[in-house]
């Protein structure tokens, strides 16, 4: 069958290990390059692990778990798996592309070529700004070393122009998300479609660490156990915790299942009361009695423990990134 070629559907290809919010912003901008965003779509090719060991070296995040959370993020319509590391313009045609949109840096294969070079050459390549100051190199070198953000630091908290642009729905337009910061007691964000309704809100609360499959699959279960309901995240910042506020607060910002999210919440009744039920997830919670869910195996040890056991290979990997340990 042969697919009608449009420019109102985008192809945006890659690793997406330890998916995070440069991953997430690199599809909203390019959702955002649709030009007719009711009708648009956004196509996500993600590689096998095999493809990345030969390229690039070993990703962390194995090839189910990537595929899984990409598909979850909210910009992306389809997931197609096993995606080629060279993107070829016949590729482009089979899945009806007219562009593939990649941020601002140059991708290599193997053999040190430019993946895109075919697409560049034939004017089917859009590109997108690199998300400033997050890659999985840097997270998996945190791992290695013990290294945190300072706290205090500003580029450890979401700025508000940030929590707008990660607030957007799946058009990449629209308002979506609802942002409050409790410290402060202000609303951030404001949606076009709701307020803060704690009579049909439930309140998920967590610190969302190296924001996972587990994580998402439990928001998931809220979203299909509450179908009428807005979930909401709360998402804390007491523990030492790998990812700084920022990047954990725009990853969850960045899921499908999540309608808002309250910085800081406390665990006070009033909380409850304002935002909703409470379904608290910890991290012994997230031990699904379902082996073939994610959230039966996988937590934030178990991505530490990953990396842990194999210290010379990625110590390795993230040399050849450019980043000593
Ligand atoms: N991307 C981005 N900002 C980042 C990281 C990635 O915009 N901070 C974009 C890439 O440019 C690409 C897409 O996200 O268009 C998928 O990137 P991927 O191949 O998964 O990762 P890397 O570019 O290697 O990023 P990282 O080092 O974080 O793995």
């Amino acid at each position: 069958m042969t697919v009608m070629v449009s420019a109102n559907r985008v192809w945006v290809d890659g690793c997406f290990d330890f998916t995070h919010h440069g991953h997430a912003g690199a599809l909203l901008q390019a959702r955002r390059t649709v030009t007719d965003p009711p009708l648009g779509e956004l196509y996500c090719g993600v590689h096998t692990d095999e493809a990345i060991t030969l390229n690039k070296g070993p990703p962390v995040m194995h090839t189910r778990e990537r595929y899984a959370h990409a598909a979850s993020i909210r910009w992306c319509t389809r997931v197609v798996e096993d995606a080629p590391y060279v993107t070829e313009p016949a590729w482009l045609d089979r899945y009806g592309c007219k562009f593939v949109v990649h941020g601002d840096d140059i991708t290599t294969d193997a053999q040190g070529y430019d993946c895109y070079q075919e697409v560049k050459d034939i004017g089917r390549f859009k590109m997108v700004k690199r998300t400033y100051g997050v890659s999985t190199t840097d997270i998996i070198h945190r791992i290695l070393t013990g290294a945190r953000c300072d706290k205090e630091a500003n580029d450890c908290r979401p700025t508000l122009e940030e929590l707008q642009f990660y607030s957007r729905g799946n058009d990449g337009f629209a308002k979506h998300c609802q942002v409050f910061d409790r410290d402060i007691h202000t609303l951030l964000v404001s949606s076009e479609t709701f307020q803060f309704d704690p009579t049909s809100s439930l309140l998920i609360v967590g610190d969302f660490d190296l924001f996972h499959m587990g994580h998402i699959e439990q928001l998931q279960n809220a979203r299909d156990g509450y179908p009428n309901s807005k979930i909401i995240v709360g998402i804390q910042d007491d523990q030492d915790n790998i990812m700084s506020l920022k990047e954990r607060v725009l990853s969850v910002l960045s899921c499908c299942y999540v309608d808002g999210v309250i910085l800081n919440p406390d665990m006070r009744a009033s909380v409850v009361q304002c935002f909703g039920e409470l379904l608290n997830i910890d991290s012994a919670e997230l031990i699904s009695s379902n082996p073939t869910s994610f959230s039966s195996y996988l937590t934030k040890q178990v991505i530490v423990d990953r990396i842990e056991k194999q210290r010379d290979l990625f110590i390795t990997r993230n040399k050849n990134k450019g980043m000593n340990v």
